[in-house]
């Protein structure tokens, strides 16, 4: 799988923008903190493990201007309010700041780069480990098949969600090149349409899919055409309770009326042992834009945009699957009971 979305460069980083794909696929150079503070809030970089890994080069890049213990902290501080939710960005930036607090200004410059790195390597590396554990499940799920395994996913939990390879993907990217029958539903995932991500993601890795409204998975379950959901997550809690793109609990109940098995995977950054449960987890509520004003390209390729409603609106962008609707959590170091989950950090 060798799609990029990060791409470290000398004291900046190239990130594909995702708030133009589908439609065009276009680069971005940061620079500057700031410029990485916002990709992360515009969500031109988005999906737990990448939201990290870009605060992590933030702190590296603001490092390259300025080594001050101001200048850290105020890194620091600005990342750390560009999104609630996904635990990867506080893990990142608590990682930054263990690195290089105890260290004298001077040494802080080329420490920071290697340690942005090092979380980039490693997220790639963790993903293709848990991408590994889920295809072997895979595997097992599609014996005695004569047909294709089907299996569902919310949201974008692909390479673009990651360093690379992604989560919930890697266990799909892997199957198929190893030549497992393999067909995705893919859920289109409102109000942000990550689900087109995945779409894309999947084309260009040649997996079969198809892309399917948010609420026609429970009738797919109910008519026995899927066998197995897989999603990512964004914070998983001491218990197992699991928070994830809004729409991904009532995936989990349907699938539990059904008996279909639920999985989630994700890097073991994204376990946050300091929440209990999943009342613990911050939701972010997102603008309501994301809900009435519809996006697109109009006939001239331009980007074009039409206001459906103008009254009032809610907008959680995340909720939380309880970790008994749980069938697995897949990490880089094996797969584990939900409620169990901290012994992944052992
Ligand atoms: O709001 P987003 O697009 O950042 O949300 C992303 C998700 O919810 C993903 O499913 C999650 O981060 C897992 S990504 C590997």
């Amino acid at each position: 799988m060798e799609l990029a979305p990060l791409i470290p460069l000398d004291g900046a980083i190239a990130v594909i923008d995702q708030t133009r794909l589908p439609f065009a696929r276009t680069t971005r150079t940061l620079a500057n903190l700031e410029a990485c503070a916002l990709a992360i809030e515009t969500m031109v970089v988005r999906g737990a493990p990448l939201i990290g890994a870009t605060a992590a080069f933030g702190v590296a890049i603001a490092m390259r201007h300025d080594t001050s213990n101001d200048a850290l902290e105020a890194a620091l501080t600005r990342l750390g309010r560009t999104r609630p939710t996904a635990v990867n960005l506080h893990w990142a930036l608590a990682r930054m700041a263990t690195k290089l607090r105890p260290l004298t200004p001077d040494l802080r410059s080329a420490a920071a780069w290697r340690e942005a790195l090092a979380v980039h390597a490693e997220d790639i590396a963790a993903n293709r480990a848990l991408g590994e554990y889920g295809r072997s499940l895979l595997a097992r799920h599609a014996e005695g098949l004569d047909r294709p395994l089907r299996v569902m996913t919310h949201c974008n939990a692909g390479a673009l969600a990651t360093c690379g390879w992604g989560t919930a993907l890697a266990p799909i990217y892997l199957a198929h090149q190893a030549g497992l029958s393999i067909e995705v539903w893919v859920s289109e995932t409102r109000p942000r349409n990550q689900g087109l991500l995945t779409a894309w993601e999947l084309s260009e890795g040649g997996v079969p899919h198809t892309l399917i409204a948010d609420n026609a998975a429970g009738l797919l379950m109910r008519q026995g055409l899927v066998d197995v959901v897989i999603t990512g997550a964004d914070r998983i809690a001491a218990n197992g309770d699991t928070a994830n793109k809004v729409g991904t609990y009532l995936k989990a109940l349907a699938a539990r009326e059904h008996g279909v098995p639920f999985y989630i995977a994700a890097p073991t950054s994204t376990i946050d042992a300091a929440s209990p449960d999943g009342d613990a987890i911050p939701i972010e509520s997102r603008s309501d834009d994301e809900i009435c004003v519809l996006h697109g390209i109009d006939g001239a390729g331009e980007a074009a945009q039409v206001r459906m409603f103008n009254g009032p609106c809610a907008n959680p962008a995340f909720d939380v699957t309880p970790a008994a609707l749980i069938a697995g959590i897949l990490t880089e170091r094996g797969r584990f009971d939900a409620a169990r989950i901290t012994e992944a950090l052992a």
